[in-house]
């Protein structure tokens, strides 16, 4: 799979969102890079997976209060796809701890097609609707 990267096409138009999300695809990067190192690949991949689930979480936590303080209609189930990638991403961590080098590509793999795939499609659709809930709030003051 190519390396994954940063470009305008993965905007949703949130300024703080398409940050966390740049910061993640750059852990990607790093973890890729870490994988690939010639010293010390398990504890540089370990460290580097270990920072992507915490920026994860604070990224889902942000998504999620923003739509909660939105009242996005699709919270619940785009929070679900948050928790599954989650868990998914903490299973492949556990196996690879446990001894099952291979895990580390496989997290890597999906770490990179989740986040492009979710970004794309749950977190454009969340983009649209806070810019438009933006304007309905901006329109409601002037009234
Ligand atoms: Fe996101
Ligand atoms: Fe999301």
């Amino acid at each position: 799979m190519p390396l994954i990267a940063w470009d305008e096409s993965l905007s949703i138009g949130y300024e703080l969102i398409d940050d966390q999300h740049k910061q993640l695809i750059a852990l990607a990067s790093k973890l890729r890079a870490a994988m690939s190192g010639d010293r010390d690949r398990q504890v540089g991949s370990l460290i580097v997976i270990a920072e992507i689930i915490d920026c994860a979480r604070v990224h889902f936590a942000t998504e999620e209060r923003l739509m909660e303080e939105r009242h996005y209609p699709l919270m619940a189930s785009h929070a679900s796809l948050h928790v599954d990638a989650m868990r998914k991403a903490v299973d492949l961590r556990c196996q690879y701890v446990s001894g099952q080098p291979e895990f580390a590509l496989s997290l890597l793999e999906f770490l990179e097609a989740w986040l492009i795939n979710h970004i794309q499609r749950s977190d454009k659709a969340l983009g649209l609707f806070l810019a438009a809930t933006a304007s309905v709030s901006e329109c409601t003051v002037l009234a």
